[in-house]
């Protein structure tokens, strides 16, 4: 490889340490001499004259579109759905009449979003590419390309690229949001530097993270991510994080829909893991949390300062509201990781998976 790992043990880990810096590249690099984030004017015109933005991608690119909805619903008013790229190009939904698409690949090869974006251009919709590599299939074949900067992604478990593409949807959300003129609450440059500096307090526990993995994945066959709203969405990356390169079955699921069916796999000493960012659903999860615990499961509390209670497991930095996706989700990828390091998996290269996936 021609990226070195230098001092760390692997490329996850070197990547996850990276992002607070990728975070202040993308900033930088989308912003002009005004401080002003500028992204191409016929791109942004593509989303706006559109009724309905679909976003379609694979695995840890399918969770950053689904914060990605989020954000451009709320900051820019644009509906948008959020589709599996597999599912969509043999089962494609009934489309709204002036559509336009958002694909989101790391590496800009994967197959199963290429032949979406191979139909929709056959119909003659607005194709943008969101991807870390210039010049890849999917950036040559759409309309618009909008990069990543995330610098070359080794690990196969994908880290920096998924808060890159979410770093990268805010600043696009913004930007389509101030083009249409709604008031914006947030500076978002000023809040994603407030982010990369949440992040690197994360990374900077650390050890804190390791001693609490041990607790909790020693001897489980299975654990659980609880969430709501955007916490639901990063409970079902911090999932998938774990299952790649654990290989303890996991699963994230919206706190409130547990207890109609998946309650029934708790047992004693099930890990479960709570991610508590949003005030307006603090309550319901805190209360889905003590469900569990009177069934046996080990609950960890992974929670902003805003909404600490004594007790909870860990302290996250608070951040605006809609970006602290990016800040839970380095404490999942550090979960991961030691849980995988626990276990003598080989992180960086996990059996049976691919970096990129060209075949559908
Ligand atoms: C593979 C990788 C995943 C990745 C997915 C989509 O399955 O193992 O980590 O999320 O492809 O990749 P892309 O390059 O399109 O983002």
């Amino acid at each position: 490889d021609d990226v070195e790992k230098g001092m760390y043990p692997h490329y996850m880990m070197k990547e996850i340490d990276e992002q607070p810096g990728v975070i202040r590249r993308i900033v930088q690099k989308y912003q002009d001499e005004t401080g002003a984030f500028t992204i191409a004017e016929d791109l942004q015109a593509a989303v706006i004259n559109a009724d309905r933005l679909y976003i379609v991608a694979c695995g840890t690119s399918y969770h950053a579109g689904l914060i990605g909805r989020k954000l451009i619903e709320e900051k820019a008013g644009i509906p948008v759905e959020v589709v599996v790229a597999s599912e969509f190009g043999y089962d494609m939904p009934l489309l709204s009449e002036k559509p336009a698409f958002l694909f989101i690949s790391q590496s800009g090869e994967t197959a199963d979003s290429r032949q979406v974006l191979v139909k929709v251009k056959a119909l003659g919709h607005a194709a943008i590419t969101l991807t870390n590599v210039p010049g890849s299939t999917l950036s040559r074949e759409a309309d618009y390309t909008l990069l990543l900067h995330a610098g070359p992604e080794i690990a196969v478990a994908s880290t920096k690229a998924y808060t890159a593409q979410v770093a990268v949807l805010s600043i696009l959300a913004e930007t389509l949001g101030k083009a249409q003129d709604i008031v914006q609450v947030h500076d978002m440059a000023h809040e994603l530097g407030i982010v990369a500096n949440a992040m690197q307090t994360i990374i900077d526990e650390k050890e804190q993270i390791q001693q609490m993995v041990l607790d909790y994945v020693a001897t489980t066959r299975n654990a659980f991510f609880l969430g709501r709203g955007v916490d639901y969405f990063v409970s079902l990356e911090a999932a998938l994080k774990l299952k790649e390169i654990s290989y303890i079955q996991a699963e994230g699921f919206s706190s409130g829909e547990l207890k109609h069916g998946t309650i029934a796999l708790i047992e004693d000493n099930t890990p479960v893991i709570a991610l508590v960012t949003q005030p307006h659903t603090q309550l319901q999860i805190r209360s889905n949390c003590s469900e569990v615990q009177s069934r046996g499961a080990k609950v960890a509390i992974v929670v902003t300062e805003e909404l600490a209670q004594t007790g909870d497991t860990f302290v996250i930095p608070n951040t605006a509201l809609e970006l602290t996706p990016l800040v839970s989700v380095v404490f999942t990828q550090l979960f991961a990781y030691y849980a995988a390091l626990s276990r003598g998996c080989d992180v960086d290269k996990p059996r049976n998976l691919a970096k990129s996936v060209t075949v559908e």
